[in-house]
Parts: C-alpha cells; structure tokens; sequence
C-alpha cells in the first residue's frame, strides 16, 4: 500500500471509529453516523476502507470505495484539518486509484457537492470528469451532485497517473525534510 515516511496507509477498522468520527464531524455538514461505518466494516463486502496514519501513527485522515461490477465508487474522503493543504488528500485519492486498478476497474466514479470546490480540485487534478449532474442529491441542502468518472482504461491515463504518483512521492517527502 502506497506510504512516504512518516505517512502510511492501512484497511480501517472498527477501533479506528472513535477517530474518524472526529475527523467526519470537522469535515461534513451532516457527517455519516458511526453505524453507517460499523455496516461498511462488518456487512459490505463490496467496501474497502483505509486510513492515514500520522508521524505518531494517529489517524489522520481516511477514503473509502466500493469495488463491484468493474468500478469503483469512492464513497468518502476526508483529512483532519490541521493535516490539510500538505498532499495528504491526494495520497488518498492516489491510494483508492491504484487499489480499484488493482482490482480491475474500468473506472472510478463519485458524487462530490457542487459547493465543494476543493474537492472538485482535487478529483480535476487527477483527471477526474464531471459527466452528470444529480439534482437536489444531497437532502441536507438540497444541493445538486455532480457526478465525476475517471475512465482508468483510456489512453494516457496509466502514465499520467503514475505521474502525478511519482510528483505527490517527491512532495511528501520534500515537505518531511522540511519539517526536520
Ligand atoms: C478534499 C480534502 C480531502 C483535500 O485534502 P488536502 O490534504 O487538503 O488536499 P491536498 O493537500 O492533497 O491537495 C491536493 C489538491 O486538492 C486541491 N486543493 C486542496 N486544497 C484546496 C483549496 N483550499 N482550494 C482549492 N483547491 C484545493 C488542489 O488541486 C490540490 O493540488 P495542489 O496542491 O497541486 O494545488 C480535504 O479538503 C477535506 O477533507 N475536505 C473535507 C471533506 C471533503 O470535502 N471530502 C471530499 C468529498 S467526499
């Protein structure tokens, strides 16, 4: 699983909730409920869940997506607040690609508000598309989805990928020199 010193990745599980229930809190405007994640961990075959761990391996971030049927469907993404602004998103986001590529997927596909302009960003980034728009999708606002594919079979997507993979390694690890 993709890690750079001091930053590492691994499955999440249910003794992780108490810190990711905290990060979900600071992150979303109606945060999913621990059973929403209690189901994921325990009942959904088709969810994969990871976390981020810290230099003092404290969860610092977590993404999670559903494998099935030769996609994958990013169902969240989140970092801590303190942690933001630093490349950890996108070795999430770098971190569920590769694990649906892994597995096979033609393509990655999610939901993202359209306020959210910061995670537009970041998805736009790595080459994400909006394809479709969901009216009134989120119930709390009553705002629209916009639905965003990357397509991991089309040409030149491996390499850019792979790419940007290599570009976020070096940032990482400049931005550790940098604190030491
Ligand atoms: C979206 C989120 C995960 C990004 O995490 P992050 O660690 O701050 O992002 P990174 O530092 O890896 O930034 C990667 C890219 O995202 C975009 N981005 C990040 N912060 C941004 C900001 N404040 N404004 C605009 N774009 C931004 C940029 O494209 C950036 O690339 P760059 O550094 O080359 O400019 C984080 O802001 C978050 O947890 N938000 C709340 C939860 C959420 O909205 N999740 C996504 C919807 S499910």
């Amino acid at each position: 699983m993709f890690s750079v010193t001091p930053f590492r990745l691994r499955p999440m599980r249910l003794e992780d909730l108490d810190a990711v229930m905290a990060i979900e809190g600071n992150s979303f405007p109606t945060p999913w409920p621990r059973s929403g994640y209690e189901h994921e961990l325990t009942r959904n075959e088709h969810a994969h869940y990871q976390v981020l761990l810290g230099p003092d391996e404290q969860i610092i971030g977590y993404a999670g997506q559903w494998l099935v049927a030769g996609e994958g469907h990013i169902s969240i993404m989140a970092v801590d607040p303190a942690w933001r602004g630093h490349g950890l998103g996108e070795m999430l986001l770098s971190a569920l690609i590769q694990q649906a590529q892994e597995a096979g997927a033609e393509r990655i596909l999610l939901e993202v508000r359209t306020s959210n302009l910061t995670a537009q960003a970041l998805y736009q980034k790595y080459q994400f598309k909006e394809v479709d728009r969901r009216p009134r999708y989120y119930r709390d606002t009553g705002e629209d989805a916009l639905v965003m594919t990357l397509e991991l079979n089309e040409a030149g997507v491996g390499e850019a990928l792979r790419q940007k993979r290599e570009a976020l390694r070096a940032r990482l690890i400049a931005g550790g020199k940098e604190e030491e």
